[in-house]
Protein backbone atom coordinates (compact mmCIF):
# COMPACT_ATOMS: atom_id res chain seq x y z
CA UNK A 1 0.00 0.00 0.00
CA UNK A 2 2.66 2.47 1.16
CA UNK A 3 4.99 1.55 -2.34
CA UNK A 4 1.78 2.19 -4.28
CA UNK A 5 0.79 5.23 -2.64
CA UNK A 6 3.61 7.62 -2.38
CA UNK A 7 4.71 7.65 -5.75
CA UNK A 8 0.94 7.99 -6.83
CA UNK A 9 1.05 11.22 -4.48
CA UNK A 10 4.14 12.10 -6.52
CA UNK A 11 3.13 11.81 -9.61
CA UNK A 12 -0.38 13.56 -8.53
CA UNK A 13 2.21 16.42 -7.41
CA UNK A 14 3.78 16.29 -10.20
CA UNK A 15 0.96 16.48 -12.55
CA UNK A 16 -0.73 19.12 -10.77
CA UNK A 17 2.03 21.60 -10.62
CA UNK A 18 1.80 21.92 -14.52
CA UNK A 19 -1.46 23.65 -13.92
CA UNK A 20 -0.46 25.89 -11.18
CA UNK A 21 -1.06 23.80 -8.35
CA UNK A 22 2.13 23.39 -6.55
CA UNK A 23 3.15 22.30 -2.97
CA UNK A 24 6.63 23.94 -1.37
CA UNK A 25 9.52 22.49 -2.61
CA UNK A 26 10.73 21.52 0.50
CA UNK A 27 8.04 19.69 1.53
CA UNK A 28 7.51 17.92 -1.85
CA UNK A 29 10.79 16.82 -1.57
CA UNK A 30 10.68 14.92 2.09
CA UNK A 31 7.31 12.72 1.17
CA UNK A 32 8.62 9.56 2.22
CA UNK A 33 12.43 10.06 1.33
CA UNK A 34 15.20 9.63 3.92
CA UNK A 35 15.72 10.43 6.60
CA UNK A 36 11.90 10.66 7.36
CA UNK A 37 11.04 7.31 5.63
CA UNK A 38 11.49 5.17 8.39
CA UNK A 39 9.28 7.73 10.89
CA UNK A 40 6.58 8.48 7.24
CA UNK A 41 5.97 4.54 6.62
CA UNK A 42 5.35 3.78 10.88
CA UNK A 43 3.28 6.68 11.33
CA UNK A 44 1.03 6.20 7.66
CA UNK A 45 0.84 2.55 8.98
CA UNK A 46 -0.12 3.80 12.49
CA UNK A 47 -2.57 6.12 10.71
CA UNK A 48 -4.53 3.85 8.33
CA UNK A 49 -5.22 1.45 11.02
CA UNK A 50 -6.70 4.22 13.29
CA UNK A 51 -8.67 5.29 10.51
CA UNK A 52 -10.38 2.25 10.29
CA UNK A 53 -12.02 3.17 13.83
CA UNK A 54 -14.56 5.08 11.86
CA UNK A 55 -18.26 3.44 10.89
CA UNK A 56 -18.25 2.88 7.05
CA UNK A 57 -19.79 6.08 6.27
CA UNK A 58 -19.29 5.99 2.62
CA UNK A 59 -21.51 2.48 2.55
CA UNK A 60 -25.27 2.04 2.06
CA UNK A 61 -24.39 -0.05 5.68
CA UNK A 62 -24.52 3.40 7.20
CA UNK A 63 -27.60 5.08 7.90
CA UNK A 64 -26.96 6.23 10.86
CA UNK A 65 -26.62 9.89 11.55
CA UNK A 66 -26.13 13.30 8.46
CA UNK A 67 -22.75 11.79 7.28
CA UNK A 68 -21.48 10.85 4.31
CA UNK A 69 -18.52 11.34 2.14
CA UNK A 70 -18.46 14.49 -0.21
CA UNK A 71 -18.89 14.07 -3.66
CA UNK A 72 -15.50 13.07 -5.97
CA UNK A 73 -15.72 16.28 -7.86
CA UNK A 74 -15.41 18.06 -4.22
CA UNK A 75 -12.66 16.05 -2.74
CA UNK A 76 -11.08 16.86 -6.12
CA UNK A 77 -11.31 20.57 -6.11
CA UNK A 78 -10.86 20.47 -2.39
CA UNK A 79 -7.40 18.81 -2.43
CA UNK A 80 -5.71 21.12 -5.72
CA UNK A 81 -7.27 24.58 -4.21
CA UNK A 82 -5.53 23.37 -0.45
CA UNK A 83 -2.28 23.18 -1.98
CA UNK A 84 -2.74 26.78 -2.65
CA UNK A 85 -4.21 26.97 1.03
CA UNK A 86 -6.28 30.74 0.01
CA UNK A 87 -8.15 32.14 2.71
CA UNK A 88 -11.58 33.85 1.89
CA UNK A 89 -11.33 36.68 4.79
CA UNK A 90 -9.57 39.83 3.02
CA UNK A 91 -9.52 39.44 -0.96
CA UNK A 92 -5.68 39.08 -1.31
CA UNK A 93 -5.95 35.47 1.01
CA UNK A 94 -7.38 34.34 -1.87
CA UNK A 95 -9.13 36.26 -4.80
CA UNK A 96 -10.26 33.60 -7.25
CA UNK A 97 -11.47 31.36 -4.16
CA UNK A 98 -13.75 34.73 -2.57
CA UNK A 99 -14.97 35.24 -6.03
CA UNK A 100 -16.40 32.11 -6.25
CA UNK A 101 -17.70 32.17 -3.03
CA UNK A 102 -19.62 34.97 -4.08
CA UNK A 103 -20.79 33.11 -6.90
CA UNK A 104 -21.68 29.73 -4.85
CA UNK A 105 -23.88 32.20 -2.50
CA UNK A 106 -25.72 33.62 -6.01
CA UNK A 107 -26.54 29.97 -6.96
CA UNK A 108 -28.10 29.38 -3.16
CA UNK A 109 -29.81 32.61 -3.51
CA UNK A 110 -31.22 31.93 -6.46
CA UNK A 111 -31.81 28.31 -5.23
CA UNK A 112 -34.17 30.03 -2.15
CA UNK A 113 -35.58 32.34 -4.54
CA UNK A 114 -33.14 35.48 -3.39
CA UNK A 115 -32.04 36.26 -6.86
CA UNK A 116 -30.05 39.12 -6.83
CA UNK A 117 -30.96 41.18 -3.58
CA UNK A 118 -29.49 39.46 -1.26
CA UNK A 119 -26.13 38.96 1.38
CA UNK A 120 -24.90 35.69 2.22
CA UNK A 121 -21.33 34.40 3.01
CA UNK A 122 -19.82 30.45 3.91
CA UNK A 123 -19.23 29.72 7.07
CA UNK A 124 -17.71 26.51 9.12
CA UNK A 125 -20.99 25.11 9.66
CA UNK A 126 -24.79 25.32 10.23
CA UNK A 127 -24.14 26.27 14.24
CA UNK A 128 -22.17 29.58 13.03
CA UNK A 129 -24.06 30.00 10.40
CA UNK A 130 -27.20 29.94 13.04
CA UNK A 131 -25.19 32.00 15.43
CA UNK A 132 -24.92 34.69 12.86
CA UNK A 133 -28.50 34.92 11.57
CA UNK A 134 -29.57 35.12 15.58
CA UNK A 135 -27.06 37.58 15.85
CA UNK A 136 -28.40 39.65 13.59
CA UNK A 137 -31.88 38.92 14.75
CA UNK A 138 -30.69 40.42 18.48
CA UNK A 139 -29.19 43.33 16.55
CA UNK A 140 -32.49 44.61 15.03
CA UNK A 141 -34.25 43.79 18.02
CA UNK A 142 -32.56 43.57 21.09
CA UNK A 143 -34.98 43.51 23.57
CA UNK A 144 -37.52 40.54 21.85
CA UNK A 145 -37.72 37.09 22.48
CA UNK A 146 -36.32 34.76 19.59
CA UNK A 147 -38.81 31.79 19.23
CA UNK A 148 -37.79 28.19 18.07
CA UNK A 149 -39.81 25.22 17.78
CA UNK A 150 -39.37 22.28 20.96
CA UNK A 151 -37.49 20.49 17.65
CA UNK A 152 -35.54 22.88 16.59
CA UNK A 153 -31.91 22.02 16.96
CA UNK A 154 -30.83 22.25 20.29
CA UNK A 155 -28.21 25.13 18.71
CA UNK A 156 -30.27 27.51 18.69
CA UNK A 157 -31.05 27.92 22.36
CA UNK A 158 -27.26 27.43 23.12
CA UNK A 159 -26.68 30.63 20.77
CA UNK A 160 -29.51 33.02 21.96
CA UNK A 161 -27.94 31.77 25.73
CA UNK A 162 -24.36 33.19 23.71
CA UNK A 163 -26.20 36.17 22.78
CA UNK A 164 -27.34 37.26 25.85
CA UNK A 165 -30.66 37.40 24.44
CA UNK A 166 -33.81 36.03 25.75
CA UNK A 167 -35.50 32.89 23.81
CA UNK A 168 -38.14 30.47 24.79
CA UNK A 169 -39.62 27.09 22.90
CA UNK A 170 -42.75 26.63 21.23
CA UNK A 171 -44.62 23.63 21.39
CA UNK A 172 -44.81 21.00 18.63
CA UNK A 173 -47.38 18.78 17.27
CA UNK A 174 -47.93 15.42 16.67
CA UNK A 175 -45.70 15.44 13.69
CA UNK A 176 -43.02 17.17 15.41
CA UNK A 177 -43.85 20.68 13.54
CA UNK A 178 -44.31 23.94 15.32
CA UNK A 179 -48.00 24.18 16.64
CA UNK A 180 -49.43 26.98 15.16
CA UNK A 181 -52.48 27.23 17.85
CA UNK A 182 -50.07 27.82 20.23
CA UNK A 183 -47.28 29.84 18.26
CA UNK A 184 -50.61 32.36 18.06
CA UNK A 185 -50.35 32.59 21.47
CA UNK A 186 -46.57 33.31 21.97
CA UNK A 187 -45.98 35.02 19.12
CA UNK A 188 -47.18 39.05 20.32
CA UNK A 189 -43.84 40.92 21.31
CA UNK A 190 -41.63 38.20 20.01
CA UNK A 191 -38.57 39.84 17.24
CA UNK A 192 -37.78 36.30 15.13
CA UNK A 193 -39.17 32.95 15.24
CA UNK A 194 -37.34 30.65 14.16
CA UNK A 195 -38.45 28.13 11.06
CA UNK A 196 -36.76 25.00 10.63
CA UNK A 197 -37.23 23.41 7.33
CA UNK A 198 -36.18 19.85 7.83
CA UNK A 199 -35.74 18.45 11.41
CA UNK A 200 -32.75 16.81 12.66
CA UNK A 201 -34.98 14.35 14.55
CA UNK A 202 -37.91 13.26 12.56
CA UNK A 203 -37.04 15.44 9.32
CA UNK A 204 -40.04 17.30 9.30
CA UNK A 205 -40.86 20.36 7.62
CA UNK A 206 -42.39 23.13 9.92
CA UNK A 207 -45.06 24.36 7.95
CA UNK A 208 -43.79 27.40 6.43
CA UNK A 209 -46.94 28.75 4.24
CA UNK A 210 -49.00 28.82 7.53
CA UNK A 211 -46.73 30.76 9.65
CA UNK A 212 -45.64 33.33 6.99
CA UNK A 213 -49.24 35.47 7.70
CA UNK A 214 -48.76 34.89 11.48
CA UNK A 215 -45.46 36.45 11.71
CA UNK A 216 -46.51 39.45 9.34
CA UNK A 217 -49.51 40.34 11.54
CA UNK A 218 -47.45 40.50 14.77
CA UNK A 219 -44.49 41.80 13.11
CA UNK A 220 -42.17 39.15 13.66
CA UNK A 221 -38.70 37.85 11.73
CA UNK A 222 -38.24 34.75 10.60
CA UNK A 223 -35.03 33.10 10.26
CA UNK A 224 -35.37 29.16 8.46
CA UNK A 225 -32.94 26.95 9.81
CA UNK A 226 -32.65 24.56 6.51
CA UNK A 227 -29.36 23.23 7.59
CA UNK A 228 -30.07 19.88 6.91
CA UNK A 229 -33.36 20.41 4.56
CA UNK A 230 -32.05 23.20 2.33
CA UNK A 231 -30.77 21.25 -0.57
CA UNK A 232 -34.19 19.72 -0.94
CA UNK A 233 -35.94 22.90 -2.23
CA UNK A 234 -34.76 21.63 -5.74
CA UNK A 235 -36.62 19.04 -5.63
CA UNK A 236 -39.71 20.61 -4.27
CA UNK A 237 -42.00 19.42 -6.54
CA UNK A 238 -41.35 16.40 -6.02
CA UNK A 239 -41.80 16.52 -2.42
CA UNK A 240 -45.05 15.37 -0.42
CA UNK A 241 -45.78 18.90 -0.03
CA UNK A 242 -44.59 21.53 -2.04
CA UNK A 243 -45.89 24.08 -0.29
CA UNK A 244 -43.88 25.25 2.09
CA UNK A 245 -40.80 25.26 0.34
CA UNK A 246 -42.54 27.87 -2.55
CA UNK A 247 -43.04 30.61 -0.46
CA UNK A 248 -39.11 30.37 1.31
CA UNK A 249 -37.84 33.41 -0.14
CA UNK A 250 -40.39 35.48 2.15
CA UNK A 251 -37.88 34.55 5.14
CA UNK A 252 -35.81 37.13 6.63
CA UNK A 253 -32.56 34.87 6.99
CA UNK A 254 -31.70 31.09 5.42
CA UNK A 255 -28.93 28.74 6.92
CA UNK A 256 -28.20 25.93 4.59
CA UNK A 257 -25.39 23.52 5.26
CA UNK A 258 -23.74 22.37 1.67
CA UNK A 259 -21.81 19.85 4.45
CA UNK A 260 -24.76 17.99 4.91
CA UNK A 261 -26.88 17.31 1.79
CA UNK A 262 -24.71 19.31 -0.50
CA UNK A 263 -22.41 16.72 -0.83
CA UNK A 264 -19.53 18.66 0.71
CA UNK A 265 -17.05 17.72 3.04
CA UNK A 266 -17.49 19.30 7.12
CA UNK A 267 -16.24 22.57 6.96
CA UNK A 268 -19.11 24.40 4.44
CA UNK A 269 -22.13 25.88 6.11
CA UNK A 270 -23.93 29.19 4.84
CA UNK A 271 -26.05 31.81 5.74
CA UNK A 272 -27.85 34.23 3.90
CA UNK A 273 -30.09 37.60 4.22
CA UNK A 274 -33.04 38.81 2.49
CA UNK A 275 -31.69 42.38 3.59
CA UNK A 276 -28.30 43.25 2.55
CA UNK A 277 -28.75 46.66 4.46
CA UNK A 278 -27.90 44.02 7.38
CA UNK A 279 -24.59 44.50 6.38
CA UNK A 280 -23.90 47.31 8.57
CA UNK A 281 -23.99 45.11 11.65
CA UNK A 282 -20.75 43.21 10.83
CA UNK A 283 -19.27 46.74 9.81
CA UNK A 284 -16.26 46.67 11.23
CA UNK A 285 -12.57 48.34 10.31
CA UNK A 286 -9.13 46.41 10.23
CA UNK A 287 -5.31 48.09 10.84
CA UNK A 288 -4.49 44.65 9.00
CA UNK A 289 -6.40 43.43 5.92
CA UNK A 290 -8.47 44.90 3.44
CA UNK A 291 -6.38 47.02 1.83
CA UNK A 292 -5.63 45.77 -1.51
CA UNK A 293 -9.09 46.01 -3.05
CA UNK A 294 -12.03 48.54 -2.45
CA UNK A 295 -14.56 45.99 -3.64
CA UNK A 296 -16.00 44.08 -0.95
CA UNK A 297 -13.77 41.75 1.01
CA UNK A 298 -15.89 38.14 2.37
CA UNK A 299 -14.20 38.97 5.94
CA UNK A 300 -16.33 42.86 6.29
CA UNK A 301 -19.40 40.87 6.06
CA UNK A 302 -18.93 37.42 8.25
CA UNK A 303 -17.81 36.86 11.77
CA UNK A 304 -15.20 34.00 11.62
CA UNK A 305 -11.98 35.73 9.99
CA UNK A 306 -10.14 33.21 8.60
CA UNK A 307 -12.28 30.34 6.60
CA UNK A 308 -11.10 27.73 3.91
CA UNK A 309 -11.12 29.31 0.24
CA UNK A 310 -10.81 25.02 -0.51
CA UNK A 311 -14.62 25.42 0.55
CA UNK A 312 -15.74 27.49 -1.38
CA UNK A 313 -13.26 26.25 -4.73
CA UNK A 314 -14.87 22.84 -3.83
CA UNK A 315 -18.85 23.63 -3.68
CA UNK A 316 -17.77 26.19 -6.90
CA UNK A 317 -16.80 22.70 -8.95
CA UNK A 318 -19.47 20.33 -7.73
CA UNK A 319 -22.45 22.74 -8.35
CA UNK A 320 -20.63 23.84 -12.11
CA UNK A 321 -20.37 20.06 -12.65
CA UNK A 322 -23.24 18.72 -11.40
CA UNK A 323 -25.83 21.28 -11.62
CA UNK A 324 -28.67 22.63 -9.06
CA UNK A 325 -31.73 21.76 -11.37
CA UNK A 326 -34.47 18.98 -10.15
CA UNK A 327 -32.69 16.96 -13.56
CA UNK A 328 -29.20 17.30 -12.78
CA UNK A 329 -27.45 14.67 -11.51
CA UNK A 330 -27.60 16.69 -7.63
CA UNK A 331 -31.27 16.72 -7.83
CA UNK A 332 -31.31 12.76 -9.17
CA UNK A 333 -29.51 11.87 -6.20
CA UNK A 334 -31.75 13.62 -3.67
CA UNK A 335 -34.87 11.60 -5.05
CA UNK A 336 -33.26 8.83 -4.77
CA UNK A 337 -32.38 9.45 -0.80
CA UNK A 338 -36.97 10.53 -0.64
CA UNK A 339 -37.39 7.42 -2.52
CA UNK A 340 -34.97 5.13 -0.17
CA UNK A 341 -36.69 6.67 3.23
CA UNK A 342 -40.39 6.60 1.22
CA UNK A 343 -39.64 2.44 0.46
CA UNK A 344 -38.19 1.63 3.88
CA UNK A 345 -41.00 3.81 5.50
CA UNK A 346 -43.38 1.11 3.51
CA UNK A 347 -41.76 -1.80 4.50
CA UNK A 348 -41.50 -1.16 8.09
CA UNK A 349 -44.91 -0.19 8.41
CA UNK A 350 -45.89 -3.60 7.05
CA UNK A 351 -43.51 -5.39 9.40
CA UNK A 352 -44.67 -7.49 12.39
CA UNK A 353 -41.60 -6.26 14.38
CA UNK A 354 -41.37 -2.52 13.90
CA UNK A 355 -43.82 0.60 13.68
CA UNK A 356 -43.71 3.61 12.02
CA UNK A 357 -43.75 7.01 13.58
CA UNK A 358 -45.06 8.91 10.34
CA UNK A 359 -44.48 9.03 7.37
CA UNK A 360 -41.26 10.30 6.11
CA UNK A 361 -41.10 14.18 4.17
CA UNK A 362 -37.49 13.72 3.61
CA UNK A 363 -34.84 11.13 4.27
CA UNK A 364 -35.49 10.46 7.81
CA UNK A 365 -37.73 7.30 8.72
CA UNK A 366 -38.29 7.02 12.57
CA UNK A 367 -39.72 3.63 13.82
CA UNK A 368 -39.25 1.22 17.15
CA UNK A 369 -39.54 -2.51 17.81
CA UNK A 370 -42.94 -3.19 18.72
CA UNK A 371 -43.36 -3.66 22.42
CA UNK A 372 -45.78 -3.82 25.33
CA UNK A 373 -44.69 -0.49 27.13
CA UNK A 374 -42.40 2.51 26.58
CA UNK A 375 -39.69 1.66 28.69
CA UNK A 376 -39.32 -1.86 26.92
CA UNK A 377 -39.34 0.16 22.97
CA UNK A 378 -36.43 2.15 24.59
CA UNK A 379 -34.38 -1.15 25.93
CA UNK A 380 -35.06 -2.77 22.44
CA UNK A 381 -34.33 0.36 20.67
CA UNK A 382 -30.84 0.62 22.28
CA UNK A 383 -30.27 -3.51 21.99
CA UNK A 384 -31.09 -3.15 18.50
CA UNK A 385 -29.09 -0.57 17.70
CA UNK A 386 -26.25 -2.26 19.35
CA UNK A 387 -26.33 -5.18 18.06
CA UNK A 388 -26.45 -3.60 14.48
CA UNK A 389 -22.94 -2.06 15.37
CA UNK A 390 -21.66 -5.09 16.91
CA UNK A 391 -23.39 -8.35 16.47
CA UNK A 392 -25.20 -8.26 13.44
CA UNK A 393 -23.47 -11.02 10.59
CA UNK A 394 -23.09 -8.21 8.58
CA UNK A 395 -23.19 -4.97 10.62
CA UNK A 396 -25.61 -1.94 10.21
CA UNK A 397 -25.39 1.48 11.64
CA UNK A 398 -28.78 3.43 12.71
CA UNK A 399 -29.15 6.50 15.29
CA UNK A 400 -31.21 6.80 18.61
CA UNK A 401 -33.93 9.31 18.88
CA UNK A 402 -35.59 10.64 22.10
CA UNK A 403 -38.94 11.55 22.19
CA UNK A 404 -41.99 12.75 24.42
CA UNK A 405 -43.78 8.84 24.77
CA UNK A 406 -47.44 10.31 23.89
CA UNK A 407 -46.16 10.54 20.49
CA UNK A 408 -46.07 6.80 20.45
CA UNK A 409 -49.10 6.27 22.59
CA UNK A 410 -51.51 8.28 20.72
CA UNK A 411 -51.60 6.23 18.25
CA UNK A 412 -50.55 3.27 19.88
CA UNK A 413 -53.07 3.35 22.94
CA UNK A 414 -52.39 -0.34 24.11
CA UNK A 415 -48.83 0.37 24.95
CA UNK A 416 -48.16 1.16 28.89
CA UNK A 417 -46.23 4.68 29.48
CA UNK A 418 -43.87 4.01 31.96
CA UNK A 419 -41.61 6.63 31.22
CA UNK A 420 -42.03 10.23 29.80
CA UNK A 421 -39.76 10.04 27.00
CA UNK A 422 -38.99 7.28 24.55
CA UNK A 423 -35.60 6.17 22.65
CA UNK A 424 -36.93 5.46 19.19
CA UNK A 425 -34.70 4.13 16.60
CA UNK A 426 -33.93 6.55 13.47
CA UNK A 427 -32.44 6.11 9.82
CA UNK A 428 -31.27 8.87 7.53
CA UNK A 429 -31.33 7.91 4.24
CA UNK A 430 -29.05 10.43 2.60
CA UNK A 431 -27.00 8.61 0.16
CA UNK A 432 -28.50 7.18 -3.38
CA UNK A 433 -27.33 3.98 -2.78
CA UNK A 434 -29.92 3.52 0.28
CA UNK A 435 -32.69 2.92 -2.21
CA UNK A 436 -31.13 -0.16 -2.94
CA UNK A 437 -30.29 -0.70 0.28
CA UNK A 438 -33.41 -0.61 1.99
CA UNK A 439 -34.45 -4.22 1.22
CA UNK A 440 -31.95 -5.76 2.71
CA UNK A 441 -32.06 -3.27 6.11
CA UNK A 442 -35.27 -4.29 6.90
CA UNK A 443 -34.59 -8.25 6.78
CA UNK A 444 -31.42 -7.12 9.19
CA UNK A 445 -33.84 -5.11 11.27
CA UNK A 446 -36.04 -8.16 11.66
CA UNK A 447 -33.36 -10.43 12.42
CA UNK A 448 -32.04 -8.47 15.31
CA UNK A 449 -35.26 -7.83 16.38
CA UNK A 450 -35.64 -11.63 16.93
CA UNK A 451 -32.68 -12.32 18.08
CA UNK A 452 -32.66 -8.85 20.89
CA UNK A 453 -35.99 -10.11 21.84
CA UNK A 454 -34.82 -13.58 23.35
C1 LIG B 1 -31.44 21.70 11.43
C2 LIG B 1 -30.02 21.81 11.91
N1 LIG B 1 -29.55 23.00 12.33
C3 LIG B 1 -28.29 23.16 12.76
C4 LIG B 1 -27.42 22.09 12.81
C5 LIG B 1 -26.00 22.29 13.29
O1 LIG B 1 -25.17 22.29 12.17
P1 LIG B 1 -23.59 21.94 12.24
O2 LIG B 1 -23.50 20.56 12.81
O3 LIG B 1 -23.16 22.03 10.81
O4 LIG B 1 -22.93 22.95 13.08
C6 LIG B 1 -27.86 20.83 12.39
C7 LIG B 1 -26.98 19.65 12.45
O5 LIG B 1 -27.38 18.53 12.29
C8 LIG B 1 -29.19 20.68 11.91
O6 LIG B 1 -29.66 19.50 11.50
Amino acid sequence: MYEKLIPFFKEWFKETETYGFSIPKEYGQVLGQEPDHIHFEKTFGEFIQRMKGNYPFHSPQYAGQMLKPPHPYAWFAYSLAMTINPNNHALDGGPPSSEMEKEVMQELAEMVGYNNHFLGHLTSGGTVANLEALWVAKCLHPKKKILYSADAHYTHKRMADVLGIESASVPVDDFGKIDVIKLEEVLPGAGTLVVTMGTTGRGVVDEFDKIVPMCKSHGVRIHVDAAYGGFFKIIEDNLQNSTPWKSLSVADSIVIDPHKHGLQPYGCGSVLFKDPEVGRFYKHDSPYTYFTSDNLHLGEITLECSRPGASAAALWFTIKTLGLTPESPFGNMLKDCIQAAGKFAEEIDQSEYYSLIQQPELDIVCYFPVATSTSEITRLSKRIFDYGMKESQEPFFLSLYKMPSSVITKKHPEIVVDQTEVTVLRSVFMKPSHKEYVKKLIIQLETAYVDCSE
